[in-house]
């Protein structure tokens, strides 16, 4: 049952926002759907919903993936005497439609919902799948559910008033795609690390980048097709987030004026991507010239990771507690044979680990 479910979900990527509301008012009813507005977009964007929906603006960032959001979205639906036969859009970022996900997954034992991703790595990443969840105890995505949106929809003309920041971030989730996916049996990943290779990220214009993110999309929902449940195929779209997750809680950036900032999640990952490539061409490998093109991209583009010596040993202890890991003392790795070649669960040592680091904050 949950797996057609999954095999429903349709995604589509779309020029035309309008006509795609226009499809569905007309299948489910103007006032039988809801809308949830990410603040960021809602000065710009809200009309364009409002005019037709009820609309909820919910103030994005991670703190507000919270269960207080959560239970503004349900006496939302409350009060707007939502049916189970009703339809909840989520038009953010990952922090909305992980939340509205949430929210759609738990309102009267599930209702339909749609996600219209509104940031780069939204697109590419978290609205497809149906991971959904909130922050909880400290602890991120700690309650959630697997429970599929019944569309996504794509319009890349949100992207042209993300910051530079957040396209990066976005980006670096499409070169992990890239990696993992080139090669393999999917007519879509065809030549994709090349293609993201060549692309210039100086530009970052939505419509030259809507190909490769189409691409991307497709290479996700094919795997999350395959493997709902992440028993095996889905580990794969770890790669790079062992090391990431720890480098996200732990390492900084420097910004060109030399203040320090925290690290988006993309750039952690791709930190954490470079730390990993570093390690499948020690331990299988895996060829030189991925780590080398991923390497030089970072330094123009990304910046390097700033880390005081002894974080290291924080990293690596917090690697240790990262919920693959089947054993507290282990730490469990996604690794690449060559591009497009994942193997998942690879467990490497803790001077291991200490090696890649020591490399990545070298560079
Ligand atoms: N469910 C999954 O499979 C999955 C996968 C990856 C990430 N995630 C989750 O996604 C979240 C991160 O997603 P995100 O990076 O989209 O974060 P986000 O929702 O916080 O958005 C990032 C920033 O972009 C701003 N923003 C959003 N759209 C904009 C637009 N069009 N123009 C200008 N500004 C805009 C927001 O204000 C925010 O500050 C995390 O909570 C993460 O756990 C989930
Ligand atoms: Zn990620």
């Amino acid at each position: 049952m949950q797996k057609k479910h999954y095999l429903c979900s349709l995604i589509m990527v779309t020029t035309d926002l309008h006509a795609e509301l226009d499809r569905l008012s007309v299948s489910y009813g103007a006032d039988r759907m809801v809308v949830l507005v990410a603040a960021s977009v809602a000065p710009v964007w809200q009309k364009f919903f409002s005019d037709r929906f009820r609309v909820l603006v919910l103030a994005d960032g991670e703190e507000n993936k919270s269960l207080d959001t959560l239970q503004r979205v349900w006496d939302f639906l409350f009060e707007a005497d939502i049916t189970r036969s009703g339809l909840l859009l989520c038009v953010g970022g990952g922090t909305v439609t992980d939340l509205g996900g949430l929210a759609a997954a738990t309102y009267k034992r599930g209702i339909h919902y749609i996600n219209i991703p509104t940031t780069l790595l939204a697109m590419v990443d978290a609205a497809v799948g149906g991971k959904t969840g909130i922050n909880y105890r400290g602890l991120k995505n700690a309650v959630g559910a697997f429970y599929p949106p019944v569309e996504t929809i794509v319009w890349p003309e949100w992207l042209s008033t993300l910051p530079a920041e957040q396209l990066l971030s976005g980006f670096a989730e499409m070169l992990k795609t890239g990696l993992l996916a080139d090669g393999q049996k999917i007519p879509q990943a065809e030549g994709l690390w090349q293609r993201l290779m060549q692309y210039d990220m100086e530009r970052m214009d939505p419509t030259e980048l809507t190909p490769l993110i189409a691409d991307c999309i497709a290479v996700k929902q094919y795997i999350v097709t395959a493997d709902p449940s992440e028993t095996g195929l889905r580990k794969t779209l770890n790669l790079g987030h062992t090391f990431g997750h720890a480098l996200e809680e732990t390492a900084f950036a420097e910004t060109k004026n030399g203040a320090q900032t925290g690290l988006l999640h993309g750039h952690a990952v791709l930190y954490g991507l470079i730390a990993e490539l570093y390690l499948s061409h020690t331990l299988l490998g895996c060829e030189r010239e991925a780590l080398q093109q991923l390497t030089q991209r970072m330094i123009h583009y990304y910046g390097r990771p700033a880390c005081k010596c002894t974080d290291r040993e924080r990293i690596i202890r917090l690697m240790h507690q990262d919920k693959k890991n089947e054993r507290a003392t282990e730490i469990n790795c996604t690794l690449l044979r060559s591009t497009g070649h994942p193997v998942i669960n690879q467990i490497i040592t803790d001077a291991q680990a200490d090696e890649a680091l020591e490399y990545l904050f070298s560079l």
